[in-house]
C-alpha cells in the first residue's frame, strides 16, 4: 500500500477516543461510576421521546423521511420561523460541517475563539481552509479582535455563545456593535447549544437578524437536541438561516441525515415541554447548590449561562481529576484548553452532585490543594 495523504488531513489530530464507562471502570476497579464531563442532561430523554421510538422500531427496513417534514414543522412552530429558514442535521456539528462545506474553499479563513468548541477548527482543516484563532479575553470572546482578524478572505466566524468551556455570553448589544462592525461577506455563526439554559431576556434575537440581513453580514444560529433536550445519544441538531443560506446546505447534505428514530423521537421532545422546563429548572437549581458547596470547599466557581461551569480547583486539575476517577466520579481537566487548575463539571442529579461534592472534598484533601481548608 502506498497512500498519498493530503497534508491537511495528516495534520489533524485525531479526536481522542474515549473508553466506554465499563472498559474505565474495569481499569480503575469502580463500579456506579458517574459521568459529569460532557454536558449531557442528567434527567436523561423524555419519556414520550422514548415512547415514539419504540414505537417505530419495526419500521426500521424503509430508509426515513428524507426532508424529516414534521419535525421541521414543529420546529418552525416552537421558534416561529419558516420551515425552509431551518436545515437539520446529525447532531449540530453536522450543521458546522455544512456551513464548512458550502462556503470555505481552500485557503480562505475562518475565525474561532480559544478555548472554544473544537469540532470548527477540525471541519475547516478537512477542507483546507486556515483557522485563524482568537484567545478569549477574561474567558469571554474577544469581539474587537475578531473583528480586527477579519479580512477579504475570511468566510465564517464561529461564536460559541455561551462558550463552551467557560459559560459566558454575548450581551444582545455587544452583538449588535459586532456584526455593525463586519463586511456584509462574512458569515456569523452563533452556536447557541446550550441556549436553552440562558434567562430568555437576554438570548440573542438571531429571528430578527435573519429576517433583516441588509447591510449586515448573514447570522446562522446552531442548536441540538443533546443537551436541554436530553437526546444526545440520537445525535438531532439543526441550524436557523436565511433560506438562501439553507436552500445550499441542503445540496451539500445527505438525503437521509437524520434517521428515522432521530426524528421522531425529537419531534415527541418538543411536545413535551415539561420535561423540558423541569431540565431546565433542575438545572438552574443544581448550579447554584454545586457552586455553593464546591466554595464552601475552599475552590473558585466561575458563574455560567449554561449546564456546566468551571471550578479553580488551586491545584493541578488533571491530578486532581485522575484522583476523582478513582473515586469514580468523571469530571473535565481543563489543562489542555489552557486552564491547569481548572476542572469542568456538567450539573448531575441531586444525588450525583453530592457524590460529587463528597468526593472532591476527598480529593482535595488528599492532594493537599486549597490550603486553610
Ligand atoms: C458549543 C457546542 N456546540 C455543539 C456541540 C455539539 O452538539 P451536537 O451533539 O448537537 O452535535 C457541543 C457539544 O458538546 C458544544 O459544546
Amino acid at each position: 500500500m502506498k497512500l498519498d495523504i493530503p497534508e491537511n488531513i495528516a495534520e489533524i489530530v485525531p479526536y481522542p477516543p474515549g473508553k466506554p464507562l465499563e472498559e474505565l471502570e474495569r481499569e480503575y476497579g469502580i463500579t456506579d461510576s458517574i459521568k459529569l464531563a460532557s454536558n449531557e442532561n442528567a434527567w436523561g430523554p423524555s419519556p414520550a421521546a422514548v415512547e415514539a421510538i419504540a414505537n417505530v422500531l419495526t419500521g426500521l427496513h424503509r430508509y426515513p423521511d428524507g426532508s424529516s417534514h414534521y419535525l421541521t414543522r414543529a420546529l418552525a412552530d416552537w421558534l416561529d420561523v419558516d420551515m425552509a429558514e431551518i436545515v437539520l442535521g446529525n447532531g449540530s456539528n453536522e450543521v458546522i460541517e455544512f456551513l464548512v462545506k458550502a462556503f470555505v474553499r481552500a485557503g480562505d479563513e475562518v475565525i474561532t475563539s480559544h478555548p472554544s468548541f473544537l469540532m470548527y477548527q477540525k471541519f475547516v482543516q478537512v477542507r483546507g481552509g486556515e483557522n485563524v484563532v482568537i484567545p478569549l479575553r477574561e474567558m469571554r470572546h474577544d469581539l474587537a479582535a475578531i473583528a480586527g482578524a477579519v479580512n477579504e478572505k475570511t468566510r465564517l466566524i464561529f461564536l460559541d455563545n455561551p462558550n463552551n468551556p467557560c459559560g459566558t455570553l454575548i450581551s444582545r448589544q455587544e452583538f449588535g456593535r459586532f456584526l455593525a462592525s463586519l463586511p456584509e461577506t462574512v458569515i456569523v455563526v452563533l452556536d447557541e447549544a446550550y441556549v436553552d439554559f440562558v434567562d430568555p431576556e437576554e438570548r440573542i434575537d438571531v429571528k430578527a437578524y435573519i429576517r433583516n440581513p441588509d447591510g449586515i453580514p448573514a447570522v446562522v444560529a446552531l442548536r441540538t437536541f443533546s443537551k436541554a433536550f436530553g437526546l444526545a445519544g440520537l445525535r438531532v441538531g439543526f441550524g436557523i438561516m436565511h433560506r438562501q443560506i439553507a436552500d445550499l446546505l441542503h445540496r451539500v447534505r445527505q438525503p437521509f441525515n437524520i434517521n428515522l428514530p432521530g426524528q421522531v423521537g425529537a419531534l415527541a421532545a418538543i411536545r413535551d415541554p415539561g420535561h423540558y422546563e423541569q431540565t431546565l429548572e433542575r438545572t438552574a437549581r443544581g448550579r447554584q447548590w454545586l457552586s455553593r458547596e464546591v466554595e464552601r470547599l475552599g475552590c473558585i466557581a466561575y458563574p455560567s449561562h449554561t449546564n456546566f461551569f468551571l471550578i479553580d480547583v488551586r491545584g493541578d486539575a488533571t491530578r486532581l481529576y485522575e484522583a476523582m476517577l478513582h473515586k469514580g466520579v468523571i469530571v473535565r481537566s481543563m489543562k489542555a484548553y489552557g486552564y491547569p487548575d481548572f476542572i469542568r463539571i456538567t450539573v448531575g442529579t441531586e444525588a450525583e452532585n453530592s457524590r460529587f461534592v463528597a468526593a472532591l472534598a476527598d480529593c482535595l484533601a488528599e492532594s493537599g490543594y486549597t490550603a486553610g481548608n
